[in-house]
């Protein structure tokens, strides 16, 4: 298959074809996304409270994220793959961002990196684009600042941040952005935020009127018994999973596993 790259997400805004994201920590799942037509994969350090058991995204590091964005671009023939940077790994400046960023290309295979944080973040953005490292902006609730945020809480009900929503998006978007993903924001600012916007939308918990839409792969999979109320779960993978586990367990105490044809002659 002909693989995603960055001008077909403007493509697809212009055409008004949504884009898919998906998060993937690893190459398993990362093969059955990529096959699913999934056009966006997103290591996203979600990886922290998904895969390592965190609570927050604040403690994940860029040596956890290295080895997960390796293993989904070695799986994948067609999506691109997106790493995030992780908190403390790209504020301090261009040059801090842009080293980590490297990494994530050189080391590990990315396509394209993706961090948290608005029009301060602009200088960050051009360099990378000067230096041929396509960004993704991430505006709304951005979680690796829930300490100053004040926890998981939609953002921009009021005017001012509304204003401050638009300007750090076109902000962005002017130094370089090839695509802003907005979480937890009310669906009608994200409408606006993607109409004054050229370059794609992703949004999660931002409502239908955005250019495409990103979903942590647990939640949108049901493999956890709770998520989020901006996710719907598509399937039940859990149970499945449980399920399979059960039957594995019970066929081993009976002995009906291994069969004859799971043995090897001498
Ligand atoms: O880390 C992540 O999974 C993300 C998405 C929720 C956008 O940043
Ligand atoms: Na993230």
């Amino acid at each position: 298959p002909k693989r995603v790259r960055v001008h077909h997400l403007r493509q697809a805004k212009e055409r008004g074809e949504p884009i898919t994201m998906l998060t993937a920590y690893d190459a398993v799942t990362a093969r059955i996304f990529d096959e699913a037509g999934i056009d966006v994969l997103l290591v996203g350090d979600s990886i922290g409270n998904v895969m390592h058991g965190r609570s927050t995204t604040i403690p994940v590091t860029v040596e956890e994220m290295v080895p997960a964005v390796r293993a989904v671009s070695s799986a994948v023939d067609r999506a691109l793959v997106l790493a995030d940077l992780p908190f403390g790994s790209y504020e301090a400046d261009p040059r801090q961002c842009f080293e980590t960023a490297t990494r994530m290309l050189k080391d590990a295979g990315a396509h394209a990196v993706k961090f948290e944080g608005g029009a301060h973040l602009s200088e960050h953005v051009e360099l990378l684009t000067r230096s041929g490292i396509p960004v993704v902006a991430h505006l709304g609730f951005t979680p690796q600042s829930e300490n100053l945020l004040g926890g998981k809480r939609v953002q921009g009900r009021t005017e001012d941040a509304v204003e401050r929503l638009v300007g750090d998006a076109l902000a962005l978007a002017e130094a370089g952005a090839v695509a802003v993903v907005l979480e937890m924001v009310p669906a009608p600012v994200a409408a606006r935020v993607t109409e004054v916007l050229d370059i794609p939308t992703i949004g999660i918990g931002a409502g239908a009127d955005v250019d495409g839409q990103v979903l942590v792969w647990t939640d949108m999979a049901g493999m956890t018994a709770w998520s989020p109320r901006f996710a719907r779960q598509f399937g039940q993978v859990g149970t499945e999973l449980y399920n399979a586990t059960r039957a594995y367990g019970q066929a081993v105490r009976e002995r009906t596993f291994p069969g004859e044809e799971h043995s090897f002659a001498q």
